[in-house]
């Protein structure tokens, strides 16, 4: 890896076994903006010195901008940054609006936990645009995206749901754990909190739960008054295995991204396969504004399958010897989930209702192994017909 310049740390990495902020710090960002730095964090249990490209890939933006406008919060996992990231922008009387498309057990943090504190929550269509605005009440707080929407990828006009947002001085956050800020900017297109399930690519290797929380200037101050409030934080063995993910993220980024757009053109053509649900393919509805707006695609997508026979499905997948079956997707194994969205989604229907669809995450293996695992897997599926 190139040693390039160091830049300040815009991050908090909040450790368990420090508790809350009670300590200066260990191992605190030694370069020559530290005090500067020190001024603009807050909660420091851990910080790190890191190259200017590592820290800019890890909060988004420019190595100039990382130095002095961005904050990161590490939480624990997922609900601790689902509780920060909310509870820390809106309160019992509020309404939020949530894409429907949005990772599941966000759904049900907003339904079960949110609802009942008597936050009030709308989810919208991933394709409404600017129509936005026309959801929004006196009293909408938030609006909380996912880009490209999980399991079925549809693209968001982060853009333009900005525009609308900050209008009417609404927060705007977004999930960006499929892109990594290696391939989607979120604070150049207008987003105030970032989220990254650091579990996923930014550890990289499926052994450690991390969440990742990167605000602007205007959001930072509430992010952090949240955070302190609600007081969640990770233990130091996963910001260690973060920060070592985050020096070759890009690397393994541009591995994934190929293998995985080599195997949606192959299985776009495989006749067992009814659809293909990747940003990167030109038929892919939201193609044109993911090409607008991100500077590369992942290893995570979808196929929807001709097939309907359950068992059929069972042995298809039962049987592969590469792909594992498992959710965590982002390390360097390949693994296949069955879904169907119908089951969840209230503001749409899914484009493939009635049809079993595989979410595959495309890992570091050797493409080739790749496709003749699923090779045999389509054989298991069609009973060799
Ligand atoms: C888009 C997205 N966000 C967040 C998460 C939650 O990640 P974690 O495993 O850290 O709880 C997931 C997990 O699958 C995800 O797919």
């Amino acid at each position: 890896m190139t040693r390039g310049a160091r830049a300040a740390v815009g991050i908090v990495l909040v450790s368990a076994t420090l508790g809350c902020g009670q300590q200066p710090g260990i191992g605190e960002a030694v370069d020559s903006q530290r005090e500067a730095q020190q001024k603009a964090t807050w909660h420091v249990s851990a910080t790190a010195e890191l190259p200017a490209p590592v820290v800019a890939a890890a909060l988004g933006t420019n190595a100039r901008a990382a130095a002095s406008q961005s904050q990161v919060l590490v939480a624990s996992y997922e609900f601790g940054i689902n509780t920060d990231r909310v509870l820390a922008f809106a309160r019992a009387g509020d309404h939020i609006l949530v894409v429907d498309t949005c990772y599941r057990p966000t759904r049900q943090f907003c339904d079960e936990v949110l609802m009942g504190m008597g936050i009030e929550v709308g989810y919208y269509d991933p394709n409404i645009g600017a129509g936005i605005q026309a959801l929004l009440r006196a009293h909408t707080r938030l609006i909380y995206t996912e880009s490209p929407g999980s399991q079925t990828f549809e693209v968001q006009d982060i853009p333009a749901i900005a525009m609308v947002a900050r209008a009417r001085d609404i927060w705007l956050l977004m999930d960006n754990t499929w892109a990594t800020p290696c391939f989607f900017k979120p604070f150049q297109h207008g987003v105030d909190v970032s989220i990254h399930a650091g579990t996923k690519y930014i550890v990289g290797h499926a052994d450690a739960m991390l969440g990742v929380m990167t605000a602007n200037e205007r959001a930072a101050g509430l992010l952090q008054k949240g955070h302190w409030a609600l007081g969640s934080s990770a233990g130091s063995e996963e910001v260690f295995l973060g920060l070592r993910g985050l020096r070759t993220l890009e690397v393994r980024l541009l591995r994934h991204q190929a293998s995985a757009i080599e195997m949606a053109i192959w299985l776009k053509a495989r006749p067992e396969v009814e659809d293909v649900l990747h940003p990167a393919l030109p038929t892919f509805p939201g193609h044109d504004l993911w090409r607008r707006d991100f500077t590369g695609s992942s290893g995570l997508f979808s196929i929807v399958l001709k097939q309907t026979r359950r068992e059929r499905l069972a042995a298809m997948l039962d049987g592969l010897r590469l792909f594992g079956m498992g959710y965590s997707w982002g390390g360097f194994e390949s693994l296949a989930v069955p879904f169907d969205p119908a089951h969840y989604r209230t503001a749409t229907r899914p484009r493939h209702e009635g049809r079993w669809c595989i979410r595959l995450h495309i890992g570091l293996e050797a493409v080739a192994d790749l496709k003749a695992d699923l090779e045999a897997g389509f054989q298991r599926l069609t009973g060799g017909s």
